[in-house]
């Protein structure tokens, strides 16, 4: 038996409110889970100490003055001042304000709550915040989860935080069955099957607020490069491929839309043609991987065996430390952690 997870979250947003409710939710149901149990730890294991945001709107509110419409244990939770170190992001600059900590306080408030794991879930392009907070985790003595793109874990921060006793996960959450993960899935089915894929493309349409913030030119260029290299993994040669998020459109709210098209060769040089779409729920899509992330992850923690990292990572992260073949990673993850 382990004691409960106690989580740390940067970030106030889609994924974790989603986060909260099914936090709540799970404490009564499994319906919807993709592992009820990993490392013997349900749902009803995590508790989340502390929120910080930089949104004026949201800083000093309780989790329960954002939601009115229910109510979750941790509705009395205060959203804290976090870090800022970057421009702000579209929706406060247009038409918000950004209330902060400086380094000390938040290592302090972070320290004083004595979490597990700091879980950055920031919105996209701040990237020198989300190395701040990677450091910030690490002064304060807690593990660090980073779902966001920045590229946080390096041989060096990966050290620094085991030579601690410490874990640090990423970097860019992997949807549970998102738009890279069934691009993926798609690849390593039609090569196993002796399919020769020749060309692809995969082109994702959102309308959340984290959709447009990627919108900006170089963060969504990065995020298409870490999602079509995370897509070559599964073939064993390479052909032309590029995948993206390539719109914003409002109407379509917390869902997103991936549109594929492939072409393959079979018998005889036959073609193979693919077109199709998939839409999902964006921040529920995140949130069955991060609980999965958590409970292995304080597993290994509480058994001192750090190497697991690169698991963890590479089941639930699309630009991880160890990049491995995504059957590969969803078995070894689940011989080790799903009992
Ligand atoms: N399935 C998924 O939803 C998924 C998958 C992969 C990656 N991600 C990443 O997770 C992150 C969160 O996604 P989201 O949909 O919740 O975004 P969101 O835009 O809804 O929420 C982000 C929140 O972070 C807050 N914030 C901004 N700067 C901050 C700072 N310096 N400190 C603390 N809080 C800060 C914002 O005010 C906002 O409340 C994004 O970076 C996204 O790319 C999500």
């Amino acid at each position: 038996m382990t004691d409960k997870i106690k989580i740390a979250i940067a970030g106030y947003g889609n994924v974790t409110s989603t986060l909260v409710k099914g936090l709540e939710f799970y404490k009564n149901s499994v319906e919807g889970l993709w592992h009820p149990k990993i490392g013997g730890l349900t749902l009803n294991d995590i508790t989340i100490v502390a929120i910080f945001d930089i949104d004026a709107a949201k800083v000093g509110k309780k989790i329960g003055d954002l939601h009115t419409d229910y109510k979750t244990s941790f509705s009395e939770v205060r959203i804290q001042p976090g870090l800022m170190l970057d421009p702000a992001p579209s929706h406060i600059s247009k038409n918000g304000q950004i209330k902060s900590a400086t380094y000390q306080e938040f290592v302090k408030s972070l320290a004083a709550v004595k979490a597990d794991f700091l879980v950055n879930v920031i919105s996209s392009g701040l990237d020198k915040t989300s190395e701040k907070y990677s450091e910030a985790a690490l002064d304060a003595g807690c593990s660090f989860v980073n779902a966001t793109s920045a590229k946080t874990i390096t041989d060096k921060t990966r050290k620094t935080y085991e030579s601690k006793g410490l874990m640090i996960l990423g970097d860019d959450l992997m949807s549970q069955f998102g738009g890279t993960a069934f691009h993926r899935g798609m690849i390593d089915f039609m090569t196993k099957r002796g399919i020769k894929v020749q060309k692809a493309y995969q082109l994702d349409v959102g309308g959340n607020q984290d959709t447009m913030n990627t919108m900006a030119e170089e963060i969504r260029e990065r995020k298409r490069n870490i999602k079509t290299e995370s897509i070559a993994i599964e073939s064993p040669y390479s052909f032309r491929s590029t995948a993206g998020t390539t719109e914003y459109a409002e109407q379509l709210g917390d869902s997103r839309v991936s549109y594929y098209w492939m072409e393959a060769k079979g018998f005889l040089g036959s073609t193979i043609e693919m077109d199709l779409a998939l839409k999902t729920s964006d921040s529920t899509n995140g949130c069955n991987v991060i609980v999965d992330v958590l409970r292995a992850a304080k597993t290994s923690l509480v058994k001192k065996d750090l190497g697991r990292t690169d698991i963890i990572s590479a089941y639930a992260f699309k630009n991880p430390t160890k990049k491995m073949h995504i059957r590969e990673c969803i078995k070894s993850f689940e011989d080790i952690f799903a009992n």
